[in-house]
């Protein structure tokens, strides 16, 4: 079986968040259970200079060719870092070939991202219309807003071909001006119906009328956007196919996400012999220029952006700090959360370090040298860093809330009892709530036979794709065999 899978980022490549971790992953994830995907991507500055063996497939199909002037489809091996990913690429200059961000550029979001998002969506139905090269895909399967219109233009081309729409966070919807829809190529018949969203056009309100199936990333947001407080707008659209709605938790890319093996560590360690994860951690603490201290070292990589909860672990933190805890954070996003969090480690600088940007291999000292990682988040579809920090043997104090409460296991009386506990789970949007889950976990260091128990059942939590891959597999299945 052969898959397309449509997105806007892909690790090594290009990444802003966790949907490029999942599309670096899938493929071999995919390959595991017997399916061939093919990540189709934008040509973004980093994915063209990744290319090797590139044979080029000539103009883009089905992308209209006044949205890109002088497109062509590349088929090509990635190479490198990224080597191993099999990619079609849509190097279209006048849309791609820009420094600044892949939505934005200084915060300001690129003015054509209609254009951009919409011929990148043409050329992945055009391929599951007409295949790249001898290459023909038996599904398409889109990813987020910046692919949603695929399904929409297989629908309006009359193309049978099956498609999959990943709702990897229904917070960003890609909702622009309902007059640009002729422009790009859209039935009129959308108004109403389709792609038309509060007289706006609707890119993921589009795609989730037309996609074949719909998947999003845990279980339990799957159930959650049914609901008003989560579906922003789209859970009557979602209640309309609940029947399609499939909730498939992500994995980690164990490969990557090793502490054995982890060449950003000043030591590899695994669950029999931890002595490396001391050295991150003194590590970790020389590099944000923090003392040793008596309670447990909290770390948080993030997104910096209301969904992600960090105002209320600002609250929480005098707190945690008073019990003896230390707080790591790297992160990068909204300009108050940045000043704050860096107003936070002045007030305190041997207690908290604070790294505003965007950094990879520190990503990796952080989750080897905490002793545990919070993810306090009001939604959160999935997470991955919560289930790094499984891997890494740092206890994720996570909000119930999406699979952050697919993932992780409380340390309540009975689950510690039986050894099933894996972190500390508190309720969603509440300081309150945040700063005795941190009570907790300063409760717990404080019993280190326990807390060795609940790392190393966290350790052993299996975090990979291998059943997700299968779900996957019977999804596309079910649409190939009606
Ligand atoms: P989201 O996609 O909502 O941001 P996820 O938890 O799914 O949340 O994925 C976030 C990914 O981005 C993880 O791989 C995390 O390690 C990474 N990440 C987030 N912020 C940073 C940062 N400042 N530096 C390095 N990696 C980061
Ligand atoms: C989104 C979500 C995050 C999820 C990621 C990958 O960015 O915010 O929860 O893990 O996509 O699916």
């Amino acid at each position: 079986m052969r898959v397309l899978l449509a997105a806007s980022e892909c690790v090594p490549l290009v990444k802003t968040g966790g949907l490029a971790d999942v599309i670096g992953a899938l493929p071999a994830a995919l390959a595991e259970v017997g399916v061939e995907a093919r990540v189709l991507l934008p040509g973004y500055p980093a994915v063209m200079a990744a290319l090797q063996s590139v044979e080029d497939l000539g103009p883009p199909p089905g992308a209209d060719a006044t949205l890109a002037p002088g497109a062509r489809l590349l088929s090509a091996q990635a190479a490198g870092q990224a080597a191993g990913l099999d990619l079609l690429v849509l190097d279209a200059p006048s849309r791609f070939d820009r420094q600044g961000g892949l939505y934005e550029n200084r915060g300001i979001d690129w003015p054509d991202n209609p254009e951009r998002f919409a011929v990148f969506a043409q050329t992945a139905a055009g391929i599951a219309r007409d295949g790249a090269g001898k290459w023909r895909p038996d599904v398409l399967h889109a990813h987020d807003w910046q692919t949603a219109l695929a399904p929409v233009y297989l629908a309006a081309w009359g193309v049978d071909t099956p498609s999959a729409l990943t709702i990897h966070n229904i917070a960003y919807q890609g909702r622009f001006d309902a007059t640009l829809a002729p422009m790009l190529g859209l039935p009129p018949a959308g108004y109403g119906q389709g792609w038309e969203f509060h007289g706006h056009l609707g890119f993921l309100k589009g795609g989730l009328m037309a996609a074949s199936a719909i998947t999003t990333v845990s279980p339990g947001y799957a159930r959650e956007i049914l609901t008003p407080a989560f579906g922003l707008g789209l859970e009557g659209v979602l209640q309309a196919r609940r029947a399609a709605l499939h909730g498939i938790l992500n994995g980690a890319d164990t490969a990557i996400w090793d502490p054995a093996t982890d060449t950003a560590l000043p030591q590899p360690y695994n669950a029999q012999d931890m002595a490396g994860k001391a050295e991150a951690k003194k590590a970790l603490q020389s590099a944000l220029g923090l003392a040793p201290a008596e309670g447990p070292l909290l770390g948080v990589v993030s997104r910096l952006t209301g969904q992600k909860g960090i105002d209320l672990l600002l609250a929480a933190l005098p707190g945690h700090l008073a019990r003896g805890g230390q707080l790591a954070l790297l992160g990068t996003g909204d300009a108050d959360l940045e000043n704050a969090l860096k107003a936070a480690a002045q007030a305190n600088p041997s207690r908290v370090g604070v790294r505003i940007g965007y950094d990879e291999g520190l990503a990796h000292l952080f989750f080897g040298g905490s002793d545990a990682i919070a993810v306090p988040s009001r939604f959160e579809p999935c997470g991955l860093t919560q289930l790094y920090a499984l891997r890494y043997g740092n206890l994720p104090v996570v909000a119930r809330t999406g699979g952050l409460g697919d993932t992780v296991i409380d340390a309540n009386p009975a689950a510690l009892a039986v050894g099933a506990a894996t972190g500390i789970v508190h309720e969603p949007g509440s300081a309150t709530a945040l700063d005795h889950a941190l009570q907790r976990l300063s409760e717990l260091w404080g019993e280190p036979a326990a807390w060795r128990a609940v790392q190393l059942a966290g350790m052993e939590h299996p975090i990979g794709w291998g059943s997700s891959a299968w779900q996957y597999r019977r999804v596309y299945e079910g649409l190939l065999r009606p």
